[in-house]
């Protein structure tokens, strides 16, 4: 089966073709234009701008598919959650193919692309492979998603059984890195603007001057709360004053927020495999490509879980990208959840 993927619920505008073949998910396009350029002007997305961007690119992206027109099986969109009028962009887009090019069409949730991410074909070697072989992700499993809109844990018991046993009470992840790193004036994304700054801090191992909370860490649930964070950052900065806000603290302040959100996602997840007694533990969304992360999330796994496998998606999968779009497309195909493309609608908030 090939599927055309079609993403731009934020401010990606994505095109990709994926390739199945006996269950295995190859990618063999996946075009992303970024707009993070412009929005980094703002310090984070305009709706507005967004979509109007979406309405420039995407048509030039499409170019690069319609040689391809012929052998393409279905068309998977993107309809929710995400901004609205960017959502429509994509969704106007793949309504227009799938009667032109009379293809079958797919409307996938964001939340679960991301998930299915974890499916496409690894490119780089898990950091932990998974006890059960590498690349092979047993139910029942736990998935963290952490993304700019979403922090969720999602017990996933098979292909399409999804059910969020956590999530975010505020901010989310990566919500709370953009918000702090605009508060460092790093600028935006905050995610790797952050990582790359504490990365800077050369000895890891003093007692830093910066103490930072870790939200929620002890509370006997699985959900999650970043916006004291955010709030203890703000704070912070201004208690320092800007004489004494130099290069040095702002290293510390990056790295100690790093540290903060990583042991947070890192504990609560832990403690839910735990609970649930998961096979695999899985991470998604834009905060998953965050090396610290992936690497103390593998760490506890190794200590605490040694027999729970460990996935985690190729960093170029973590952020929008359609590829994962078009790989939900094919879960959601398996089991005949077809939309006609007159019935096509989105939904900016569309749960799992
Ligand atoms: O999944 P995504 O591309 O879009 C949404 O669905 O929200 O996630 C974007 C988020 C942003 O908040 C960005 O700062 C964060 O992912 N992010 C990271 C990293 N790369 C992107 N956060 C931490 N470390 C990273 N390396
Ligand atoms: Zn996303």
């Amino acid at each position: 089966m090939l599927i055309l993927g079609i993403e731009t619920s934020c401010d990606e505008t994505s095109m990709a073709l994926v390739r199945e073949e006996e269950g295995k998910l190859e990618v063999k396009k996946n075009i992303v234009s970024s707009q993070i350029k412009i929005h980094s002007k703002y310090g984070g997305v305009v709706p507005e701008v967004a979509a109007r961007k979406h309405v420039e690119t995407i048509f030039s992206i499409l170019e690069e598919f319609v040689e391809d027109r012929k052998k393409i099986d279905v068309v998977s969109v993107a309809s929710g959650p995400g901004l609205i009028t960017s959502l429509l962009v994509g969704a106007e887009v793949a309504r227009t193919i799938s009667y032109v090019w009379g293809k079958p069409l797919i409307s996938v949730n964001h939340v679960v692309s991301h998930i299915y991410a974890n499916w496409l074909k690894e490119k780089t070697p898990s950091p932990n492979p998974s006890p059960q072989g590498r690349g092979i992700i047993e139910f029942p499993a736990l998935c963290l998603v952490v993304s700019g809109g979403h922090t969720e844990l999602v017990l996933m018991d098979n292909f399409g059984k999804f059910k969020v046993i956590g999530r975010t009470l505020d901010d989310a992840a990566g919500e709370c890195f953009d918000k702090c790193a605009k508060i460092l004036g790093l600028g935006y994304p905050g995610g790797p603007a952050i990582s790359a700054y504490a990365d800077k801090l050369k000895v890891k191992s003093e007692k830093l001057k910066v103490e930072l909370p870790r939200p929620m860490i002890n509370t006997p649930d699985f959900n999650f709360s970043f916006s004291g964070l955010k709030t203890a950052v703000l704070y912070k900065v201004r208690d320092l004053g800007k004489k004494s806000f130099g290069e040095s603290v702002r290293r510390e302040m990056a790295f100690e927020i790093e540290e903060a959100i990583t042991e947070v996602l890192v504990s609560k997840t832990i403690k839910a495999a735990k609970k649930y007694k998961v096979k695999t533990i899985m991470l998604a969304g834009g905060v998953s490509a965050n090396k610290n992360l992936r690497k103390k999330m593998g760490e506890a796994i190794k200590v605490e879980l040694p027999n729970t496998g460990y996935q985690i998606p190729d960093i170029q999968y973590c952020t929008d990208n359609a590829a994962m779009t078009a790989a939900a497309g094919y879960f959601y195909a398996k089991t005949g959840k077809f939309t006609p493309w007159e019935k096509l609608k989105v939904d900016p908030n569309w749960e799992l």
